[in-house]
């Protein structure tokens, strides 16, 4: 049988394009690093995050010199934590789940993205080897606030990056007949141990103290100050650690102006 030379030309062409689309579609399926969501990470009851020992932790969690872990709960309009921060040259494993309906997970210019499920674990790695600003998104339509649910993932420099937290806990006022606590509460996120100097000024007074605090574990330091030494006013206090600061006002008062701490 004779076939028409345009026949076996058109013939060619729509062989072409098949093989092409089919080649398309699996490139863009695994050829990007891209995988299907699944429950590889876990599976997670979405009424009790709270509970859970990921998503009762949410944020940042230091693994080992260079990896970090971050527990991140989608909640329609937000996320928890909306805005992040980690050193360059760091490997991330964000864990991802959701406590009311499905979300997406979208790192703006990066091949991260996923949904996240109700009662799923999405887990993803990347790596971070530049500073600077990384805004995320929501890429799955969730509600009437959609276009409000995103974040900031801020990457700086090492020397700038320390997972401490310091609180403060110094009254408003204190009568001079009784001791004027300063109390600093440091939590150390880091994997190791961490030794520091805790500066504490009031007035012109400067008190130093060190304390050691382990990996995950909160530690508190006071110090005390003779209030009628200092005399009745206002005075600023600051409590320092590396480059964390606290700092308010306490008013030394007299003792039947005050009548008790307020
Ligand atoms: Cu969450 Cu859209």
């Amino acid at each position: 049988m004779e076939i028409h030379r345009y026949e076996t030309l058109w013939f060619g062409a729509s062989l072409l394009l098949i093989v092409g689309f089919i080649g398309t579609i699996t490139y863009g399926a695994v050829g990007v690093g891209i995988e299907m969501v699944n429950d590889d990470g876990g599976t997670v009851d979405p009424d009790n995050l709270s509970d859970h020992e990921r998503f009762g932790d949410t944020g940042v969690h230091q693994i080992n010199e260079t990896h970090y872990e971050v527990n991140m709960i989608a909640v329609h309009p937000s996320f928890i934590p909306a805005d992040i921060e980690i050193p360059e040259d760091s490997t991330v494993t964000f864990y991802l789940t959701a406590s009311d309906v499905t979300h997406g997970f979208n790192i703006a210019g990066t091949n991260v993205n996923s949904m996240i499920i109700p009662g799923q674990i999405t887990e993803l790695t990347a790596e971070f080897d530049e500073t600077g600003e990384f805004g995320y998104v929501c890429n799955e339509y969730c509600g009437s606030l959609h276009h409000e649910m995103a974040g900031t993932i801020s990457v700086v420099p090492q020397e700038e990056f320390d997972m401490i937290e310091l609180s403060g806990d110094v009254p408003d006022s204190v009568p001079t007949n009784e001791t004027l606590t300063l109390n600093a509460s440091v939590t150390n996120n880091e994997f190791k141990t961490i030794d520091r100097t805790v500066t504490v000024n009031i007035g012109d007074r400067t008190l130093e103290e060190s304390m050691t605090v382990e990996s995950s574990k909160t530690n508190e330091v006071s110090v005390t100050v003779d209030p009628a030494a200092l005399g009745t006013g206002e005075y600023d206090w600051r409590i320092e650690i590396d480059n964390h600061v606290e700092k308010g006002q306490v008013t030394v008062e007299e003792p039947d102006a005050s009548g008790g701490r307020s």
